[in-house]
């Protein structure tokens, strides 16, 4: 598979991260820079950065690792949470809470190569890492798929979660995959 072109954010990457979170998100769900600057100072090696020729960034991907025990507090999804209140240095599951690429990219299957690859380099450096969850939108059909191919399932929806957004289905979806031993 051809290899992107996937780096760790720096702090200079910040205003164009919040030019992607602007094109990606409905603006009563954009997180604020504070919280992305955090996200990248708390867990440098979980902020990735898709970038073209010029290195510019043309996605981003945030995580943070959670420890296993299953406690799924509604809170830790919630915007504007403090990565410092969920995040283990130790933890086994690599929680995904965020990612875009940019719109004039979309729709030629950037956003699959770059989530995969990105898992993929993140499982690579994280040797402790079993599994991955993330949360999404039901109406984010685009992601869902990617998720979906990406072997993650549905666990768990979180009624109403986004109903500040919602069109027709407000729900949250909470995904999960179990990572095999192989790389
Ligand atoms: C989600 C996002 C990253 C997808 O990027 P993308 O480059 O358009 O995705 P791809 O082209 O790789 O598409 C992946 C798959 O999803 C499908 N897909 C894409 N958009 C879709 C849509 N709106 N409805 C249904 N399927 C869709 C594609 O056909 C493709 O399927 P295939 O692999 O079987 O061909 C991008 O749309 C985005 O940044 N959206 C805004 C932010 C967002 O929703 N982030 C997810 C947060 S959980």
């Amino acid at each position: 598979m051809h290899k992107l072109n996937i780096r760790a954010a720096r702090h200079d990457d910040i205003d164009r991260i919040m030019e992607l979170e602007d094109d990606g998100f409905h603006q009563r769900i954009q997180e604020d820079k504070s919280v992305m600057l955090e996200r990248m100072q708390h867990f440098p090696a979980g902020f990735l950065v898709l970038v073209n020729d010029s290195d510019l960034a043309t996605g981003y991907l945030c995580s943070e690792l959670w420890d296993s025990d299953g406690s799924l507090q509604e809170s830790a999804f919630a915007l504007g949470h403090d990565i410092k209140d969920t995040h283990r240095s130790n933890g086994s599951q690599l929680y995904i809470s965020s990612m875009t690429v940019a719109r004039e990219y979309r729709g030629s299957g950037l956003g699959k190569k770059f989530f995969q690859q990105s898992v993929h380099m993140l499982r690579t450096e994280l040797a402790q890492l079993r599994g991955s969850i993330l949360l999404l939108s039901a109406e984010w059909t685009g992601a869902h798929k990617i998720y979906q191919d990406s072997g993650y399932t549905e666990i768990a929806r979180l009624k109403d979660f986004f109903a500040a957004i919602a069109t027709h289905d407000a729900d949250a979806i909470i995904m999960q995959t179990q990572f095999s031993e192989q790389r």
